[in-house]
Formats: structure tokens, C-alpha cells, sequence
């Protein structure tokens, strides 16, 4: 997820740019850049890191010109570096392009275009887009960019500007969203909304495959077949904080609707057409997977909470022992480490102090790294052996909710992968998880519904006054009822605890009494039946239960209290849907009691410190 700006009017373009892509940092800060028109040529200014960065070397050296295009940048492809931020320019510098979203294909148009003599300057996806928009420029910018889009395989919005067409910027929308902001003999291209409400409050939301050419005297906007369209003005009442959280009152409950789209901008790219999993992006060879005895994973936090699912599917489909540690722990108990370990070491910051350290003890004495992390040209991404990367796009608020359901599915990936290379997934039983692992995506979109939300925040008003709350769960679903609990305490503030259900009776039983709510997660089909003998237990001592189960579950209903159903899937899978009910019941239960909830008290969103 990036930022893209783009201006054309009377006024100085770099600073509507640079101001609008203030407005959209919280898309992508890793670095920025401009193309501006000087009435001669292009001017490329882009810098690494923040936007001030590039804010301040424009204000050194000022670039002229009234029409231009702009990015802030959140990585995918390629560290965060000057050659690697947008935009991207064609070696005669005529064509520039700024991009957010992913080309899946583009090493394959890398290769057919260095057949034609193009050389690539970035080791980005996005540029390939400037050369393919130049192979089919014959004089006329919108033609070329409509059949360029033909070859592109992804999800991408762009704002083209060519130094031989200063009157218009082409823009295109593909599965990221893009808007037009229109002004009085001005108008304006971003990413979402913030960007340009300063200027205008008039916008067209451009719909999935449409080209726009943008004058600052009107706006065209066409199908992929080139048809005009026609499409009416929204007219935007928000201010820029509600604006900048895409109308959501919290990034973080706008970052747990997010999820479904995070889940398929994870997943896409890494399943080919014919239902193969394709984990090129990981470079680890086959025999690399062959060879390994044990894995271990090292995380902390939720990310801690994702490897105990890998531990516990793991050790199930690939009959490999896994060992999971706290970091904190890790780096300070002498643990015994093999060359032949795979370490998996999961972190969406990629900065956590523990994690970092716990990572580094591991290379040294041998052990391959395979990291996790949401970011980009992170220091676990820099040091790590093999990197996986969820394109969750940036998680602001601390409480984490996308990154956590990407990093299972990049697990889940993980395991398809080792499963099929060591042999111990058939191919059929490979062929069923693969196409159900596709399905997760718009599974989660039935549960994140107006309906299920409101049936959540009913059972967040009663319960948000409790002192106490405990989850329950066997096996997967004690790994999620971790989370769950984690979630309530770090954003409620409530005393959460979570217990392995079968635990109940050595002990932590006595602490249930009259209406002790407890939330159990009942979603692992295996071992139904003995959740549901621990759910009778803790309703004999009077608990109020809570129950997040499949919708199959039917008769949860007449036990419990209060059920939250959700989807069925494969057990194996199912904690990446059970989860999103706890992650909605800690954000209601934590807007109940008037909490900040995106920066709740004691926490940060990147543990840097010990
Ligand atoms: C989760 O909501 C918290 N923000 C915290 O537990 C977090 O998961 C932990 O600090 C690890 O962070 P990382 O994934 O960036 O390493």
C-alpha cells in the first residue's frame, strides 16, 4: 500500500504533491518522490525515507512546473532506497509512472522487454510499467497506457505523466483504489481522499479498469475498452483525520476490514493458475527443505501467537518437530541450536528488539533464517536468509489484527511448500488444502458483515464492564484464544487470561463463579466434543459463555449464552477466521470504555527497546 498524488493547474505542483502526500503517509513512509513537467523535461526528485526528507531537498532546490506526479512509498518489491522509490522514468526520461499495488508478472515482462533492449535501473515491479507504457507509445499517452494495462498482470493504480504531453496525466485503476479530485481549472489524482481535501471537497471515485485523462480543464474517464463513462461527482463531508482512516472511526478497526484484502494481496501472487503454491519470492531450495530436522520459531507478541499455529500445523503436515519460544526467553536460556534448524523468526515491525536478538544468537551458531515481516527493507529482512513478506500493506494501529492473519497464511503457505517438496502432503490431500486456503479470503469477508458487527458490538456494551474475562480453546483454538486474550487486554484494558481448555480442572476452575464471562473458541471439529464437556464445566460453576464456533455448530446455541458463528473451513485453517470475532469484541469492548484505541497506554506498535 502506497501513497500516489498527481496535479495539474497554475499552481507550483511540488508543493500540492508534497502536501498531498503528507496526507497519506499512513499508506507508506519508507520513501518519496516527484515527476514534475519544467516546460522542458521531466524532473525525477526522489528520495529514501521519510517525506520530509524529499520535502527538504525540494526546498534546497525548488523544481518548477505546474503539472506533476507524486508517491510516498510502502515496499514490496526492492529495500527502500533513492533508485528504488517512485517514480519510475523510461531512459530518455520522456515517460514516468508512480504505482501502488502489486504487478505479479513482472519478472516475465522484465524479460520480454530486455529482449527489446530496455535496462532496468530498480529492482522494482513498478517499472517495468514505464518501459511497457514506452514500447506502445506511438504519440498518443492514453493509447499506450491502455494497451500496456493489457500485459499487466496484479493490482495497480498509476498516475503516468510524459514530458511530451504537458497538458494531461493518465490515470488507471486496478484493485487499488484511485480518486479524481476536481478543482477550478485544476485537478487532482490520489491515492484517497486526505490527499486533496484541502483543495476540493468534489471527487470521482474511479471503478476497477478505468483510464482517466486529467486537464486541468476536465477529466475523461474510460472503460477498458476505451468507452467513455460517465460517473457522478461524490462529494466528500469528512475531515482529514476521518478522511485519512478512510472514514473509520480507528485505523484499527479499519485495519480489521482491511483483512480480507490483505489476505488475497498475500496469497495471489503465490498461487499459480494451475493451483500450485509458488514461493519463489522465498529462494529456498529444495534441498535446503529436505535437509531440515527440527524448526524453531522465535516471536514475540501476536507474532508470538501466529508461530503457535504453525506449531501445532507444522508437526501435523510435514511430521516435523517444531519447537516455538518467546524471544525474551529465547535469548536468554542457552537454548541448543543445529545447523540442520530451520529458524523461523516472525515480526510485522521487523525491529523488535527480543526478536532481533534471539534471530542473531541462532545465525551465529548456524541455524538458516527464514523471517516473516510486513516491512520492507527491515533489519529481520536484511539479516534473515529467506524472507516472506505479508503485503498487508502498514498496520498502524499497535494493536495488530492484519499482519497477524497474513503471517498464518504465510505459514500456511510454508507448509503447503514443505509439505509437497519432503513428500509428506499428497497430492490430493495437497490439491484440497490449496483450494480451500483460497476461499479464506472471502470467508473473512462474511464475517467482517454490518449484521455480525452489530451482533458483536451488542455483546461488547454488556461485557465491557467486567473485571475479568478468560478464553478457552483446545489445541488451534487455544492458540487463538492466546490472541484473543491478548487483544482484550492490550486495547480494554480488561484482565484477560487464556487457558487450554483441558487445563480447566488442574486449577484455574476455581476462579469461575456467577457470570464469569468466559469466551471459548470451539471451532476445531476433532475435538468438538470435548470443548463442549468443557464449556458444561465451567456453565455447572455459572460462567456466562461466550462461544466462537462454526456455523455447523448449531447446537453451541443451546449451551452457551451468546454465540458468534463463523464460517466453516478446514480445521487446520479455521484460526484465521475465529480470530476476527475476538479482534472485533476487544475493539468494541475498548470504544466502549472511551480507550485511545489505536495507541493504547504502556504499548508501541515496534518494541526497539529491550
Ligand atoms: C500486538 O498487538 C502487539 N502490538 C505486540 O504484541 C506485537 O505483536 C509484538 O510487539 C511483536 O511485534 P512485531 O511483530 O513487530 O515483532
Amino acid at each position: 500500500m502506497c501513497g500516489i498524488v498527481g496535479y495539474i493547474g497554475e499552481k507550483k505542483s511540488t508543493d500540492v504533491l508534497v502536501d498531498g502526500l503528507s496526507k497519506l503517509e499512513y499508506r507508506g513512509y519508507d520513501s518519496a518522490g516527484v515527476a514534475v513537467y519544467n516546460n522542458e523535461c521531466l524532473d525525477v526528485r526522489k528520495k529514501k525515507g521519510r517525506l520530509k526528507i524529499l520535502a527538504n531537498s525540494l526546498e534546497e532546490q525548488p523544481l518548477d512546473g505546474t503539472i506533476g506526479i507524486g508517491h510516498t512509498r510502502w515496499a514490496t518489491h526492492g529495500a527502500p532506497s533513492d533508485e528504488n522509490a517512485h517514480p519510475h522514468a523510461t531512459a530518455s526520461g520522456e515517460i514516468a509512472v508512480v504505482h501502488n499495488g502489486i504487478i505479479e508478472n513482472y519478472m516475465k515482462l522484465k524479460d520480454y522487454l530486455g529482449t527489446k533492449g530496455y535496462t532496468f535501473a530498480s529492482q522494482t515491479d513498478t517499472e517495468v510499467i514505464a518501459h511497457l507504457v514506452d514500447y506502445y507509445y506511438e504519440g498518443d499517452l492514453y493509447n499506450a497506457v491502455q494497451e500496456a494495462m493489457k500485459r499487466l498482470e496484479g493490482s495497480y493504480a498509476l498516475a503516468v505523466i510524459s514530458k511530451n504531453h504537458p497538458d494531461e496525466l493518465i490515470a488507471v485503476r486496478k484493485d487499488s483504489p484511485l480518486i479524481l479530485g476536481i478543482g477550478e481549472g485544476e485537478n487532482f489524482i490520489a491515492s484517497d481522499i486526505p490527499a486533496i481535501l484541502a483543495y476540493t471537497r468534489n471527487v470521482y471515485l474511479l471503478e476497477d479498469d478505468e483510464v482517466a485523462r486529467v486537464r486541468k480543464d476536465g477529466i475523461d474517464i474510460y472503460d477498458k475498452y476505451g468507452i467513455p463513462v460517465m460517473r457522478e461527482i461524490f462529494k466528500v463531508d469528512w475531515d482529514v483525520e476521518a478522511a485519512e482512516k478512510g472514514g473509520y472511526k480507528h485505523f484499527m478497526i479499519k485495519e480489521i476490514h482491511e483483512e480480507p484484502k490483505a489476505l488475497r494481496d498475500t496469497l495471489s501472487p503465490r498461487i499459480t493458475e494451475e493451483n500450485e503454491v509458488n514461493l519463489k519470492d522465498l529462494e529456498i531450495s529444495n534441498r535446503r527443505i529436505k535437509n531440515i530436522d527440527r524448526i524453531v520459531i522465535v516471536a514475540c507478541g501476536t507474532a508470538y501467537h501466529a508461530g503457535l499455529i504453525a506449531k501445532y500445523a507444522f508437526e501435523e503436515k510435514l511430521r516435523i518437530p517444531v519447537e516455538i519460544d518467546i524471544a525474551s526467553e529465547y535469548r536468554y536460556r542457552n537454548p541448543i541450536v543445529n545447523e540442520s534448524d530451520l529458524y523461523i523468526i516472525i515480526s510485522q515491525s521487523g525491529e523488535t528488539a527480543d526478536t532481533l536478538a534471539a534471530m542473531r544468537m541462532a545465525k551465529k551458531e548456524g541455524a538458516k533464517i527464514l523471517a516473516i515481516t510486513n516491512v520492507v527493507g527491515s533489519t529481520v529482512s536484511r539479516e534473515a536468509d529467506y524472507v516472506m513478506y505479508t503485503w498487508a500493506g502498514p498496520e498502524i494501529a499497535v494493536a495488530s489484527t492484519k499482519a497477524y492473519t497474513t503471517q498464518i497464511l504465510c505459514l500456511y503457505l510454508i507448509m503447503l511448500e514443505f509439505g509437497k517438496v519432503r513428500g509428506s502432503i499428497k497430492e490430493d490431500e495437497y490439491a484440497a488444502l490449496v483450494k480451500e486456503l483460497k476461499q479464506l479470503p472471502a470467508k473473512a469477508e462474511e464475517i467482517i458483515t454490518e449484521d455480525n458487527i452489530k451482533h458483536i458490538m451488542k455483546s461488547a456494551h454488556k461485557h465491557c464492564t467486567v473485571a475479568d474475562t478468560y478464553f478457552l480453546g483446545r489445541n488451534l483454538d487455544y492458540a487463538v484464544a492466546l490472541e484473543g486474550s491478548l487483544k482484550l487486554k492490550e486495547i480494554s484494558y480488561i484482565h484477560s487470561e487464556a487457558f487450554a481448555a483441558g487445563e480447566l480442572k488442574h486449577g484455574p476452575i476455581a476462579l469461575i463463579e456467577d457470570n464469569t464471562l468466559v469466551i471459548t473458541i470451539a471451532t476445531q471439529s476433532k475435538l468438538f466434543e470435548k470443548t463442549v464437556s468443557n464449556i458444561k464445566e465451567v456453565k455447572a460453576r455459572g460462567a456466562f459463555v461466550l462461544a466462537i464456533a462454526t456455523e455447523h455448530a448449531n447446537m453451541i446455541k443451546d449451551l452457551t449464552d451468546e454465540a458468534i458463528f463463523v464460517p466453516q473451513t478446514l480445521d487446520i485453517f479455521m484460526p484465521i477466521l475465529s480470530v476476527i470475532p475476538t479482534q472485533l469484541f476487544a475493539y468494541y469492548c475498548s470504544v466502549e470504555r472511551g480507550i485511545d484505541v489505536d495507541k493504547p497506554r504502556n504499548l508501541a506498535k515496534s518494541v526497539t527497546v529491550e
